[in-house]
């Protein structure tokens, strides 16, 4: 079985085509990914220091067929051999949604195929079955995007208890939010992270929300608040000794390591707490801020100490791709926890929880 999966719910486009194998020796066999085509907005965007959600509809509706035909050349399949097209369904901005909606379910009626919509944040969650060591059930998730921030307990396709989640800000929005704070370009969390590299992350004192909480919720909103202030006065103090507020290039990469130590440390500190909780001995990490590197090696670090497995996406699965869509679908028909349909009324949904 041949899926299409279509990914534009912010600000990126992505299609994909995955093949379901079915069964070996009464084994199910893990989806293959055949190709897949991605383009980002983040130029498009910069000049406006985040998303302009209008102009993300406008360019999905450019991108989506021109991707789809380099994925079908790419897997030498031609679009008659789709059985099933999957789409982000939600949660994202509506009109983005909308655009891959709204494609789907046109190819789906054109084919006569049934149409599949997903999850986004369940296509994050199961993205590393597409890495070369796949997790396997269950496993404690620890899901870190732009908009959310979650530990999950996962029990199958389908089966997600939430153990905790950021009462304000996602971890992904910390990183960016403080970028900007840091005078850096959207989206600042990527450029963030590499600034810290050469930064100490004791230079500054910032707090772990939260910390110590006694539950698994995360809070990121005073941090950045506290990374304010520590701007201000860091430039106030620019001010009274040169003259001038410009933050010097070791300021900046020791403000940028400081604010991704208490980020990180929150979260791999509720992630052992997870785990700790729970009989488990594997944890996946998913969504954009799953490609930080500090984040990863801490959390190797501490979980080898307890001999608990972590798994990650490939690096280029961490953001937003058509992959995870349709493999998420694939995972779902397989588990029989989801039928396509040929309803192509395309209803998205902005707001919805996992
Ligand atoms: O999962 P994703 O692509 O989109 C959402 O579904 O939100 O995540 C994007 C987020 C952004 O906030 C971005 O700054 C963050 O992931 N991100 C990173 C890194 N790469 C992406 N944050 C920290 N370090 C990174 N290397
Ligand atoms: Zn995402």
């Amino acid at each position: 079985m041949l899926i299409l999966g279509i990914e534009s719910s912010c600000d990126e486009t992505g299609v994909a085509l995955v093949e379901v194998l079915g069964h070996s020796s009464g084994q199910i066999l893990p989806p293959v990914l055949l190709a897949d085509e991605l383009h980002s907005q983040i130029k498009m965007h910069q000049p406006y220091g985040g998303v302009v959600p209008e102009l993300a509809s406008r360019d999905h509706i450019r991108r989506v067929l021109p991707l789809l035909q380099a994925t079908l050349d790419k897997a030498c399949r031609p679009i008659a051999d789709v059985d099933v097209v999957a789409f982000t369904q939600g949660p994202g901005l509506a009109g983005a949604l909308l655009v891959g909606a709204g494609a789907a379910c046109a190819l789906g009626a054109a084919l006569d195929k049934p149409v599949l919509g997903v999850h986004h944040l369940e296509g994050h969650l199961l993205s590393p079955f597409l890495s070369a060591d796949p997790p396997q059930f269950p496993f404690i998730a620890l899901l870190v995007s732009g908009g959310h921030t979650q530990l999950m307990q996962v029990d199958s396709v389908g089966s997600y208890k939430t153990l905790g989640e950021t009462i304000d800000d996602a971890a992904g929005e910390a990183f960016d939010k403080s970028a900007k704070l840091l005078g850096l370009d959207y989206p600042g969390g990527p450029m963030l992270a590499k600034l810290a590299e050469a930064g100490d992350p004791t230079a500054y004192k910032l707090p772990r929300p939260l910390l110590h909480s006694g539950n698994l919720d995360f809070s990121f909103a005073g941090l950045k608040t506290a990374v304010l202030t520590t701007v201000k006065k860091v430039k106030d103090a620019n001010v009274a000794e040169v003259g001038d507020a410009t933050l010097t290039e070791t300021q900046i990469v020791n403000l940028a390591a400081s604010t991704q130590a208490a980020i990180v440390e929150c979260l791999v500190k509720k992630s052992l707490a997870a785990l700790a909780g729970s009989d488990l001995q594997r944890l996946v990490v998913a969504g954009g801020v799953g490609a930080n590197q500090h984040l990863r090696e801490s959390l190797n670090t501490e979980c080898a100490k307890r001999s608990i497995r972590v798994h990650y996406p490939e690096l280029r699965l961490c953001t937003d791709n058509g992959a995870m869509i349709a493999l998420a679908a694939a995972l779902r028909i397989q588990a029989g926890v989801a039928v396509p349909t040929k309803d192509y009324s395309f209803a998205v949904k902005p707001r919805w929880g996992l």
